[in-house]
């Protein structure tokens, strides 16, 4: 028997140049006990040192080209067989070149579900790695705890880091540890989970958010246990709402399938007239939002319950245009109050921004929707929904006479400029608008709670630095009513 040790469980290197010698010196696989240095095992009685390296150069062992990134991904696996079962291939493939083809091949078979099970793990940790903020030397970093089956870490890293490269952040895991500082990646040894922190801001408003999108008629329990194992719920800030979302859906998918879908009442919860108000002054938002109180200019205000019109003082020096109102705008009658509204407060007041010195609207002010029985699902307007409701934004914005406008998401983008405009390029930089006053683009906020677990810290934070830019405009505030 012959002993072999590799400098950890991934030494990829070392594997390579030491089956090499193994094949050169003719020791077959099942003659070698391999073990990873610092993890036991080595040092077998009456084992044998490996066999020198054979004069001269290395031999050359031909593989197929698929070989090396199949078995550079094998290596990651957990199991301890793997460095014997690569080495049984790489001698196979010697004389059988097309062996890798064999699907129902023992080994071939093990190598490929092995390489499978690897990936699967990589993608557990790109979508399940939930980034928690923390202040480390009064900056954010963003740390995170993760549990991987394989030895992925160091291979997983990179996707992290391309993803996040503006925002320092640290991946624990009990393996080995990440760590980005924004210039370079290291790596530790792993930890125990008491080290990684629990909650942070975001986690409220993401739970208020999950709750209201979780459809109990696509609920397929078996599916989601095996795309989000329970393993990970420990992550998720959502996870203590499943048992019981779970455990409400069959009541609640009975209630929609006896509640067949039905339009709703036109404008049931539209307020009575009050006769006796008295008409707002002539060219003021006031004046403006009652004219588009009875707004007809696409067809979106019959289902609606109210035009849901900006607010904010006339004088606001800054003007934040998101979409069109949800679900509990359109029943409130005022923009950003729903899930979507608290991230974007929450994102205000991070920033020491007063919501009541901006102005909030909407591209478009009535709720699209299509019924669901009880519910009512949003909608995107359409371009000409969008279109015929551009006087009023416009209307708004003659009034107002904003130093910036902050465009939150493509139909908000699409209603300022006239044209599409790809936000991922026109982010981060102050624009012009046709009309005048300066342009901030930026992602809308309910993106920031739809987007995936692995990135909604970082997209949030880009989100803030995004609206940062509109600091300077607010410092001198004596314009805001
Ligand atoms: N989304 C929007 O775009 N506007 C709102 O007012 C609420 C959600």
């Amino acid at each position: 028997m012959f002993e072999a040790q590799l400098s950890s469980p991934t030494d990829w290197d070392g594997w390579r140049g030491t089956a090499r010698r193994l094949m050169a010196a003719g020791v077959a696989p099942g003659q070698v006990a391999w073990s990873v240095e610092g993890e036991g095992g080595g040092h077998l009685f009456g084992a044998h040192a490996l066999p020198p390296p054979p004069p001269g150069p290395m031999p050359e062992f031909r593989v197929p080209r698929a070989f090396i990134p199949l078995a550079e991904t094998v290596i990651l696996h957990r199991d301890p067989a793997r460095f014997v079962l690569l080495h049984a291939l790489l001698l196979r493939l010697q004389d059988e070149p097309r062996l890798l083809e064999v699907a129902s091949d023992a080994d071939v078979a093990r190598l490929e579900s092995m390489a499978r099970s690897v990936r699967r793990d990589q993608h557990k940790m790109k979508a399940f790695v939930r980034f928690r903020e923390i202040a480390d030397d009064g900056r954010p970093r963003f740390v995170a705890w993760f549990e991987p089956d394989h030895h992925i870490v160091e291979a997983t890293a990179p996707f992290f880091q391309r993803r996040f490269a503006a925002m320092r952040f640290t991946i624990l895991t009990p393996d080995r540890c990440a760590d980005w500082d924004g210039q370079a990646m290291r790596f530790a040894p792993g930890v125990g989970r008491e080290l990684a922190p629990a909650e942070d801001r975001l986690e409220d408003a993401w739970r208020v958010y999950y709750a209201s999108i979780f459809n109990p008629a696509r609920l397929k329990v078996a599916m989601m246990r095996s795309e989000m194992p329970k393993k990970y719920w420990g992550n998720l800030p959502e996870a203590p709402l499943i048992p019981a979302l779970i455990a409400s859906s069959r009541a609640r998918t009975d209630t929609m399938i006896e509640k067949a879908p039905t339009d709703p009442k036109p404008n049931r919860h539209r307020p009575a007239p009050v006769a006796a108000a008295p008409a707002p002054e002539a060219g003021t938002i006031a004046a403006l939002r009652a004219d588009a109180a009875g707004c007809r200019a696409c067809p979106l205000w019959a289902p609606a319950t109210q035009t849901v019109f900006g607010e904010g003082p006339d004088g606001a020096r800054v003007v934040f245009v998101g979409e069109q109102p949800g679900d509990r705008e359109d029943l409130a009658g005022r923009p950003f109050v729903g899930p979507a509204g608290q991230l974007f407060d929450r994102a205000l007041d991070e920033l020491g921004i007063d919501r009541l010195k901006v102005y909030v609207t909407n591209a478009v002010k009535h709720f699209k929707f299509e019924p669901r029985g009880k519910l009512r699902l949003h909608k995107t307007p359409a371009a000409g929904e969008v279109r015929a409701c551009r006087p009023w934004l416009e209307r708004e914005l003659d009034l107002i006479r904003p130093d910036l406008v902050v465009a939150m998401g493509a139909t908000a983008v699409t209603s300022l400029f006239g044209k599409s405009m790809a936000i991922g390029k026109s982010r981060g930089a102050l624009l012009d608008l046709p009309a005048g006053p300066k342009a901030l683009v930026t992602v809308h906020p309910s993106y920031l709670l739809r987007v995936d677990d692995a990135y909604k810290a970082a997209e949030y934070a880009r989100f803030l630095e995004d609206l940062r830019l509109a600091l300077p405009f607010l410092l001198d505030a004596r314009k805001a009513a």
